[in-house]
């Protein structure tokens, strides 16, 4: 593997990791405004992105690489609003898949055709993931934003 590959999957765990802690952070926003749905779903969604770090560190490991774990940013969890998490869950998995796709252009440039077949499950989950957060938003707009028993019933149903 390429060094230029190679530090940008390192760059990624990091990355993965910060995303648990943004969403952690949206989690616990959540819990403070008394909707223990919505921080569930968040409290998943942080878990989820711990796996993916996981993912990328177990792929470095087998193919017997070592890497570097750096420093996690603090996430900016000051929102505005109820509807403002939601949004920037939105934006903050757009840029994730850039990442992603970054790295795989990376292994298509390379011609490392392990790591593009690695890489096939995280652009697979990208999408879906942009098209999750998508749709929350989207419900949220659409039954909660302006109406207190559509929170309390997308409150109810976010629980898992
Ligand atoms: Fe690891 Fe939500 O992307």
């Amino acid at each position: 593997m390429t060094n230029e590959l190679k530090q940008l999957i390192e760059q990624q765990i990091n990355k993965e990791f910060y995303s648990a802690y943004f969403y952690y952070g949206i989690a616990e926003y959540y819990r403070s405004k008394g909707l223990d749905g919505f921080h569930a779903w968040f409290e998943a969604q942080a878990q989820e992105e711990v796996e993916h770090a996981e993912k990328f560190a177990e792929y470095l490991h087998d193919r017997e690489i070592s890497f570097r774990l750096l420093p996690i940013e603090a996430p900016d969890c000051t929102f505005a609003d109820l509807r403002e998490p939601l949004a920037r869950q939105v934006e903050h998995e757009k840029l994730v898949t850039s990442l992603i796709l970054a790295i795989y252009q990376q292994a298509c440039d390379d011609n490392d055709i392990l790591t593009r077949s690695f890489l096939q499950w995280f652009v697979t989950e990208q999408l879906e993931e942009e098209k999750t957060a998508k749709e929350l938003l989207e419900q949220y707009d659409l039954f909660a934003k302006d109406n207190a028993t559509g929170l309390y019933q997308m409150n109810k149903d976010l629980h898992r």
